[in-house]
């Protein structure tokens, strides 16, 4: 049977990049409906061991072997900044890395999801958390 499409939900996923709290940050440029798909961060598969090697804040971790460097500019999700309250969440299958709305996000609101304790007590914390929640 075809899934009845929601009101909120658009054919086709429009985004933005443009300045935000937070650096760069990845806006919708159309409404996008709770459990959409949003877009998948993309980049080279790398062994944790090499990710430490490299650095860098646009490192991945998937598991306990595999990081996703996602370095590149044709990566448009590596604009998603973190969020203490955020608007989309980040589904791994495989090695796979798949960010979904978790809310209805209006046009023009900025993207986010919650990057975890590791990479927000290391990267986020010392300079201090600039996600809309925190600021206020
Ligand atoms: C994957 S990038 C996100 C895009 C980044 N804003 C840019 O301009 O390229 C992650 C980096 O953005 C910044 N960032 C993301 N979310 C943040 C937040 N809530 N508060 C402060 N800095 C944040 C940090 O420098 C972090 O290492
Ligand atoms: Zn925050």
């Amino acid at each position: 049977m075809e899934k009845k499409k929601k009101e909120t939900e658009t054919e086709e996923v429009k985004l933005k990049v443009k300045k935000s709290s937070a650096g760069l940050g990845l806006f919708a440029d159309a409404p996008i409906g709770k459990g959409q798909f949003v877009i998948e961060y993309t980049g080279e598969l790398i062994a944790n061991a090499e990710a430490d090697r490299r650095g860098g804040k646009y490192l991945f971790n998937i598991n306990s072997k595999w990081t996703v460097d996602g370095k590149g500019r044709d990566n448009t999700a590596r604009y998603i900044n973190h969020s203490c309250k955020p608007n989309c969440e980040v589904e791994t299958k495989g090695n796979r890395i798949f960010i979904c709305a978790i809310k209805d996000i209006p046009a023009g609101e900025e993207l986010s999801y919650d990057y975890g304790e590791e990479y927000f007590d290391e990267l986020i914390k010392p300079a201090g958390c600039r996600c809309a929640g925190c600021r206020h």
